[in-house]
């Protein structure tokens, strides 16, 4: 690690202000990724963003322009080939532990059921599972799969197994959490109904939460700010505030404050060529 790079950690460590404000800092972030025939893709290209603690940001981009690969790179699941991420001052050099994930496919384990896969974050930890069945039947409850714990994930809708999913993530209750399309595969009323649900568990917990979706009124409805990334190589295109007051609900997607700030990405989208006007 190069001089300049300790230095900057060693003065944000000391200064929990300035790493509240840069809680996850993305600073020149790059992947190239080598395929297996030796051919190269520049997947994501100087992205720089700071995003607050507590804050509540989506990513809205074309297919294949890095978003996912963007989470992978803050979770350290993938090391970036250019640039840093650091998470409350400090540089993510390795799988990140303290955060939830929802990945673009559930990921369930088809030999555990409903409550044995939202308690695998405690067998993957080493933390006795035991001690937090009462937190995962609540989460049960809440996403409205009560009934369903002792069913194998095969035995569910592709919607119910993403809100599986989402329990799991949520489990061990980690303050930041990166969700990729977690409702992509769900119905629109059970869309709508998560968006709502989302939106009140993050205001309870205060979670920082990137939250990655191709739907431009998803994005606009949850977020402090929406990110809108090119075509790959995903960069940064624009930084979009929304400044609509919270609790929101549904009716706010027939506000003129909100459909100004969809019709602006939707206009951004159409200039890049991602939608054909
Ligand atoms: N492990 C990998 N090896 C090689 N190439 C990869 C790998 N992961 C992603 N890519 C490539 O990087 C680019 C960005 O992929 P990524 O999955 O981040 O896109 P995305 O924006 O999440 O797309 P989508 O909206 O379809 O999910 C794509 O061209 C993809 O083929
Ligand atoms: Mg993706």
């Amino acid at each position: 690690m190069n001089a300049r790079l300790d230095i900057a950690d060693a003065v944000d460590a000391a200064n929990p202000v300035a790493a509240d404000r840069a809680f996850i800092d993305i600073a020149g972030a790059a992947k190239t990724f080598v395929g297996q025939d030796g051919g190269a893709v520049v997947a994501l290209e100087g992205v720089d963003l700071k995003i607050r603690r507590g804050e509540f940001v989506s990513i809205v981009g074309p297919s294949g322009c890095g978003k996912s690969t963007l989470l992978m790179l803050v979770s350290g699941l993938v090391e970036p080939t250019g640039g840093t991420i650091r998470i409350a001052g400090a540089p993510v050099t390795g799988p990140y532990t303290d955060l939830g994930f929802v990945f673009q496919t559930d990921l369930l384990l088809d030999w555990r059921s409903v409550l044995g896969n939202i308690l695998l974050q405690c067998d993957m930890r080493g933390i006795d599972a035991r001690k937090h069945e009462t937190r995962a039947q609540e989460l049960v409850n809440q996403v409205g799969l009560k009934g369903f714990e002792s069913k194998r994930p095969f035995e569910l809708s592709g919607g119910m197994r993403q809100r599986v999913a989402i329990c799991r993530a949520l489990l061990l209750d980690p303050p930041m959490l990166l969700m990729d399309e977690p409702f992509g595969a769900l119905d629109a009323l059970t869309r709508e109904q998560m968006q709502i649900d989302l939106q009140t568990m993050w205001q309870r917990s205060q979670k920082t939460v990137m939250f990655v979706t191709h739907s431009i009124s998803e994005a606009v409805f949850l977020s402090d700010r929406v990110i809108v990334m090119t075509p790959r190589p995903g960069k940064i295109r624009a930084i979009l505030d929304v400044d609509l007051p919270r609790p929101r609900d549904l009716h706010i997607h027939e506000t003129p404050g909100f459909s100004k700030i969809v019709h602006e990405i939707r206009v951004m989208f159409q200039d890049m060529g991602v939608i054909h006007r």
